[in-house]
């Protein structure tokens, strides 16, 4: 599959150079690490990425990276380049090479540092801020950027399902959440989307709580936040079961934050915006008496990282467009006591959504 999805890559850099023509500059300069991989179809932890006008993407990179550059390279077409000196004269040889005199850079992620360094540097080139659109771009999915998604959805799915065997009175959290780990990686997940929320009993009330030492007791809820990544994308999903016999009250939170969570998902087509998608979960919560209970937002974009936009929540300024893949976790919780949360993963489509 990886061969198969990984040859269209260079969709990407096509999209980013529609971008720099769009903004009537001559390219744009990368440093941020989902955007480079957005281009180069891995993460580097550090490096920069320049894509000219005319769709030629410059990846500079010191010695670390060159190899596993040069591989990702022969599926994306970007050219590799290793650093004599430093990142920044080798980006000037580049700037100078092409020509380049309006440069686009990204002002959510560059550093103030970085700034001064590369302006300084590049004195005859015109800085052009990118606000949003760089997000917003890697936001709509292409199909085969489902694919991969629907596959890390896939990994973290059957290893939660192999998991529940192993979930029993007396194992602790911290140990079902390194087992879970463990699961994801033999079964094909690059590494954990974000640390694994493994939560038991009263700890279900806190909905980023982090894995201890408390036991798995019988009437217990017992909540996973989990996500795999394949080949540099993330899933994320959260699933609450229950230990034994739970109160009908327990029972009763458990379906409203399901109605909420399969609501949404009724409602949640191309062009209705985030505040709505999170206002029909919320309006079945307080039917059900659970409102008050619903503190965060009903969910957020989903790709080379974690947390991207789209959010649909109360103060969401974003309109769903088809493509985008986002979450819907509605949840309760009440301090002291117990929570639940239900979260899957959709893709938006014009006439609704499909489930990841
Ligand atoms: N599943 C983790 C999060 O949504 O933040
Ligand atoms: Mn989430």
């Amino acid at each position: 599959m990886s061969k198969k999805v990984g040859n269209k890559m260079y969709i990407n850099i096509e999209k980013v150079a529609k971008l720099v023509n769009d903004k009537k500059c001559d390219a744009i300069i990368l440093f941020n690490e989902s955007n480079m991989h957005y281009i180069c179809s891995f993460s580097p932890s550090e490096g920069v990425i320049i894509v000219t006008k005319g769709a030629s993407a410059y990846h500079i990179v010191d010695s670390r990276y060159t190899e596993i550059a040069q591989i990702n390279a022969q599926k994306t077409g970007v050219k590799v380049i290793e650093i004599k000196t430093s990142f920044s004269d080798t980006a000037k040889e580049i700037i100078e090479k092409e020509n380049i005199k309006k440069l686009l850079y990204e002002n959510e992620t560059i550093s103030l540092l970085q700034y001064k360094t590369y302006t300084q540097k590049f004195s005859g080139c015109e800085f052009v801020e990118l606000n949003h659109e760089l997000m917003l771009l890697r936001n709509k999915k292409e199909p085969f950027e489902i694919e991969l998604m629907k596959e890390a959805n896939n990994i973290a799915e059957k290893s939660f399902l192999e998991l529940l065997n192993e979930v029993k009175a007396g194992k602790t959290e911290k140990e079902l959440a390194s087992l879970f780990d463990y699961i994801m990686a033999k079964n094909g997940s690059e590494k954990v989307s974000f640390d694994t929320i493994l939560l038991t009993g009263t700890h279900t009330s806190m909905p980023h709580g982090t894995p201890s030492d408390r036991k798995v007791q019988a009437g217990d809820f017992v909540l996973f936040d989990f996500g795999a990544t394949y080949m540099g994308y993330h899933s994320d999903m959260t699933r609450t079961i229950a230990i034994g016999k739970v109160t009908d009250d327990m029972k009763k939170m458990y379906d409203a934050v399901l109605f909420a969570n399969l609501d949404a998902m009724k409602a949640i087509r191309a062009d209705i915006s985030g505040k709505v998608a999170d206002s029909v979960a919320r309006s079945t919560l307080d039917a059900w008496g659970f409102g008050k209970y619903f503190g965060h937002g009903l969910g957020h974009g989903v790709g080379l990282e974690i947390h991207e936009a789209p959010s649909a929540s109360p103060s969401s300024q974003y309109t769903l467009k088809e493509g985008m893949i986002l979450t819907v976790e509605p949840g309760a919780y009440i301090s002291g006591k117990y929570g639940v949360r239900t979260e899957d993963m959709v893709v938006v489509t014009n006439d609704g959504c499909r489930n990841l």
